[in-house]
């Protein structure tokens, strides 16, 4: 979409708020504009013929129209710094609801946490502060200018025209100052962006930064970004303040030229002082607005290029597309993957034609070597990506008929990684299920046998878990995750090595919980761990992207292939 036409759809919810505050701006600008014309009379009439009731008059009206003018400006300030934060906080939560449904690809392989930050904070502020200031500036002063020209041709045509040739010189350099404005601004948001990027990052990571003695290298890093966004800002300010001295200068000559034509029509007698002077105003009235023009461009260049780069994120379009009136999933009997083939990059296939099913009920496991594509199938059957060729069948259906929700809903997952929010156990175990009662969770937990871990915590379901569930440990963490899973009453359970990051003694805990849910779940469970599935209903071996044996486990130890060796491999280092 384009910025314009998008500020437009945006300017479509203000119609009442913005044409009150176009007349006030309107009306700003003729009063400023016309009140150089009162100088005529003054000069003449109170200092040439001595007018009392001119003086009286005078006096009464300078107050009125200022106050006039303040009530004025009051009321559009207010009106457009309105509806510039109104705007800005519609376009972040566009923009965050938007973030929030995008296909997972576009986080993984388009954007960084980091760059995404800038654009809501950074970028937003930008647009912020020209939506809130630029408006006020081009149209009250574009208004006060046209005013201002009439005032000039009604004094004098003549000099009405010789202003008229100065004043877009004046305002030439507008025109060559914002290409480059919009040059350094580009580059100073782009630095800014990988700035925070690199403080996202590293700060996450100051715990292995530390482990590692990292330190000064951090820092260096950091130095280097913060170096960039100090050159880039310098850059932009050099063109910011150039424009605006370059444009008076053109204009001082232009008004000089002007007193000293207008100046020798008077000393010749051909105009009455008071018209001179009222010229004169009016003349250097026109400095104000171009002046405030100039400075107000790089406001504007700078939220034109934020905006676009917030737009940026608004087409990216999701990979993943759920179809209109999709059906509701459900799952009765069978997951079938059907000669499904995938890359994340092109030309890197990662799933080289695979079929498999897992019948409702069973134990399926998914085993073999890192990078074998275990975690990838996984993505696949929740669409966080969609297959290159080959169908995913839930009873028979394509999965891509699902609404993405429904299709999720049927699936308890957990993870080597998980994730916890900074929020207290209950909040964490109802994520999935906000109604969630206290006796199902209860039971969860339980299930899980966390309950008891819970209950002896001084606030227990209330306490907070840290940052991802840090002030947790791994173990304890990974049976919150799976009560988490079973509070949502999936049909499905996926493991993807949940307890590789734990420890023994944590490990047997997890894996009599899992051990629990077996008996009257669909599970699937991925892992290089044999000894885990032995007792598992079907096994399919992947390696390099190819299912290579399958069966159970009496079935492929007897084939003595790839499974066998690898299991007796593992129980020799056992
Ligand atoms: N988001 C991604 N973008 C590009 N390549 C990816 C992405 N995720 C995984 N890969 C690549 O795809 C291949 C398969 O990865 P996958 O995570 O499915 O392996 P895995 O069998 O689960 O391995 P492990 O047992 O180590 O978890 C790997 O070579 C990996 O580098
Ligand atoms: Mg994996």
């Amino acid at each position: 979409m384009n910025k314009f036409k998008f500020l437009f759809s945006y300017l479509k919810f203000y119609k009442t708020k913005f044409l009150i505050s176009c007349f006030c701006m309107l009306l700003i600008g003729g009063l400023t504009s016309t009140s150089r014309w009162l100088v005529k009379p003054v000069v003449d009439k109170i200092f040439y013929y001595k007018d009392i009731n001119m003086l009286v008059g005078l006096v009464v009206l300078i107050p009125v129209l200022y106050l006039i003018i303040g009530v004025l400006t009051y009321v559009k300030n207010y009106i457009n710094v309105y509806i510039a934060n109104d705007i800005v906080k519609k376009l972040r939560e566009e923009v965050f609801k938007h973030l929030q449904h995008i296909s997972i690809d576009y986080f993984v392989l388009k954007s960084t946490t980091g760059h995404t930050l800038a654009k809501l904070t950074n970028d937003t502020n930008n647009i912020f502060q020209m939506l809130s200031k630029t408006p006020s500036v081009i149209i009250t002063d574009t208004i006060t200018m046209l005013g201002l020209i009439v005032v000039l041709f009604y004094l004098s045509i003549k000099f009405a025209v010789l202003s008229l040739i100065v004043l877009p010189i004046a305002l030439f350099p507008v025109y060559i100052f914002t290409k480059k404005l919009r040059y350094y601004s580009k580059k100073t948001q782009t630095e800014i962006a990988n700035l925070y990027n690199n403080l996202q990052e590293s700060i996450s990571a100051v715990f292995v930064t530390q482990l590692f003695n990292q330190q000064e290298n951090e820092i260096k890093k950091f130095q280097n970004f913060n170096n960039k966004v100090f050159i880039a800002i310098k850059k932009f300010t050099r063109v910011e303040f150039l424009s605006s001295p370059v444009m008076e200068f053109i204009g001082a000559i232009g008004v000089a030229v002007i007193i000293l034509i207008g100046g020798r029509d008077v000393i010749l007698g051909k105009w009455t002082p008071g018209a001179f002077f009222a010229f004169l105003a009016t003349v250097l009235s026109f400095y104000q607005p171009i002046k405030r023009i100039a400075e107000i461009n790089p406001l504007l260049q700078q939220g034109l290029v934020s905006l676009e780069r917030l737009i940026g994120i608004l087409n990216q379009k999701s990979s993943v597309i759920e179809i209109s009136n999709p059906l509701e999933a459900k799952f009765k009997h069978k997951i079938v993957f059907q000669n499904v083939s995938f890359s994340y990059k092109k030309n890197l296939q990662i799933l080289k034609n695979i079929s498999f099913e897992v019948n409702k009920g069973q134990k399926v496991a998914i085993v073999g070597p890192s990078g074998a594509g275990k975690s990838t199938i996984l993505n696949l059957l929740l669409r966080f990506y969609d297959v290159d060729e080959g169908e995913i069948l839930i009873d028979g259906i394509n999965i891509k008929n699902f609404s993405l929700k429904s299709l999720r809903k049927l699936f308890g997952v957990v993870v080597q990684e998980t994730f916890l929010f900074n929020d207290t156990i209950w909040n964490n175990l109802t994520y999935g299920n906000r109604n969630a009662t206290m006796e199902e969770v209860i039971e969860a937990t339980q299930l899980a046998d966390i309950y008891e871990f819970i209950s002896n915590l001084p606030q227990k379901f209330d306490t907070v878990v840290g940052e991802r569930g840090y002030s947790l440990s791994g173990g304890e963490r990974q049976r919150i995750a799976i009560a988490r899973a079973l509070i949502t009453n999936p049909e499905v359970f996926i493991f993807d090595e949940p307890t590789s990051a734990l420890d023994a003694e944590s490990e047997s805990a997890v894996l009599k919980t899992m051990k629990k849910l077996y008996q009257n779940k669909t599970i699937i469970l991925i892992t290089h761990r044999l000894n885990l599935v032995v007792d598992f209903d079907y096994i399919y071996v992947l390696s390099d992207g190819k299912i290579v044996e399958e069966g159970n486990h009496y079935k492929l130890l007897s084939q003595n292939g790839l499974y066998s060796s690898l299991f007796k491999l593992q129980q020799v280092n056992k």
